[in-house]
């Protein structure tokens, strides 16, 4: 409504409405290695592409004379109430999208402003307690990439829980980098960069392992961090992880029902299941497609999703899926590069505004009754 009597007074927005446009106009307003690194995907981006495509075989099957001229969206998660089920996925490095370069500190104050949760990456340009300071009421949960160094990871963590952060979620796919030619093309491995590595560089056990200052020694420190990177996390060190914290743990890239099922029998709060948009492993399955075996699997646990997410619509289909909340990605990068701290606001509210109206329309007043029966496979003609 706000938008349609801007424009009866003559004031078009100056932001993309439609998720194609923005992405063009993201991809001219980036320098072509960030573009790369923000865009690309694994192998020919097949997985990429099929996370977008997958929302596409599905359709919702509208509901008249049900009178949703109220909606409420709003879900309770680990003792919080969230005022919609989206929260903003972690993205790592964002600050390379950031017009100010500080992305980190932009995404959490669209968060605290939108009111809508945010994951913020280990991989970070500013440091966690100063992303944590920026979310005020709003929660916001630390993503670990599990380090080598058991220290380092407990270090990491107590931080986080010190900062405020309301939950831990533990990515598992990105022990190491997937195959990315678009990255590999353009030698482009951003986190490589030493004013990137925030977290780790005013990290105390971090800095010990050094055994000099971070800033009077960029190279050093930066080899030091290759060294300690990507611990592949197994079923073993659950229990470990587990002790670390008293927040929700929750585990992010499964795709598998019975990684899902043992998650869940071995006590974790929540399951997040993405195929991390295509980035770490080409030839796989789009993640919606796997989201339903998870959510049976998990027996009742909160499942997180992400995964080629691009409008409402998206959104409202997750959740009929069996989504507890969706993570936007790529798109808030995006919406980042061309107006900062507006531009992500712009592209939430976009998201929210659309999947509200899709409620209304369809008849949905309430997530429960966005149930499986409320969509229909679209089945290609032969
Ligand atoms: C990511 N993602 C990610 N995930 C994570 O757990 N830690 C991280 O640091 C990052 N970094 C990162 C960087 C970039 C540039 C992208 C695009 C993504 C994965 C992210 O959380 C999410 O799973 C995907 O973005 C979902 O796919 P779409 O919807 O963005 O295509």
């Amino acid at each position: 409504v706000e938008i349609y009597l801007q424009g009866l007074s003559g004031v078009l927005p100056t932001m993309p409405m439609a998720f194609d446009e923005l992405e063009r106009r993201a991809e001219s307003a980036l320098p072509a290695s960030v573009w790369s690194y923000v865009a690309g995907g694994a192998g020919d981006e097949a997985t990429q592409r099929a996370n977008v495509a997958a929302f596409g075989h599905w359709g919702l099957v509208p509901r008249m004379m049900v009178g949703a001229t109220e909606r409420d969206l709003s879900v309770e998660l680990w003792g919080r109430r969230w005022p919609a089920p989206v929260f903003l996925a972690p993205i790592g490095v964002i600050g390379l999208c950031a017009p100010g370069g500080h992305g980190d500190l932009e995404t959490a104050q669209a968060a605290g402003r939108a009111g809508v949760p945010m994951i913020a990456s280990t991989l970070s340009v500013d440091p966690l307690e100063d992303v944590a300071a920026e979310l005020d009421d709003t929660p916001g949960f630390f993503q670990l990439y599990t380090p080598k160094d058991r220290e380092l990871a407990e270090s990491l963590v107590s931080r986080a829980e010190r900062a405020g952060f309301a939950g831990i979620v533990v990515t598992l796919d990105t022990w190491v980098t997937g195959w990315r030619p678009r990255d590999l093309a353009t030698s482009n491995f951003p986190q490589l960069r030493g004013h990137c590595l925030a977290n780790y560089f005013t990290d105390p056990r971090f800095r010990s392992m050094l055994g000099t200052d971070p800033a009077s020694a960029p190279q050093a420190a930066v080899l030091q961090w290759v060294t300690t990177f990507g611990h592949s996390v197994t079923w073993d060190d659950l229990r470990w992880l587990r002790s670390l914290t008293k927040l929700p743990l929750i585990l992010k890239g499964i795709q598998h029902p019975d990684d899902a099922r043992r998650a869940a029998d071995e006590g974790v709060d929540g399951i997040y299941c993405s195929n991390h948009g295509g980035r770490q492993a080409n030839g796989g399955l789009p993640a919606l497609d796997c989201l339903p075996g998870v959510v049976e699997a998990a027996g009742g646990l909160p499942v997180l999703f992400d995964s080629g997410v691009r409008s409402g619509a998206d959104i409202v289909k997750a959740l009929a899926l069996g989504a507890t909340a969706v993570g936007i990605g790529r798109p808030y990068a995006y919406g980042l590069a061309l107006g900062g701290v507006d531009g992500i606001i712009h592209v939430l509210r976009s998201f929210l505004a659309e999947a509200d109206l899709i409620m209304a329309v369809d008849g949905y007043r309430t997530l429960g009754d966005l149930t499986p029966d409320a969509l229909r496979r679209i089945v290609a003609p032969p």
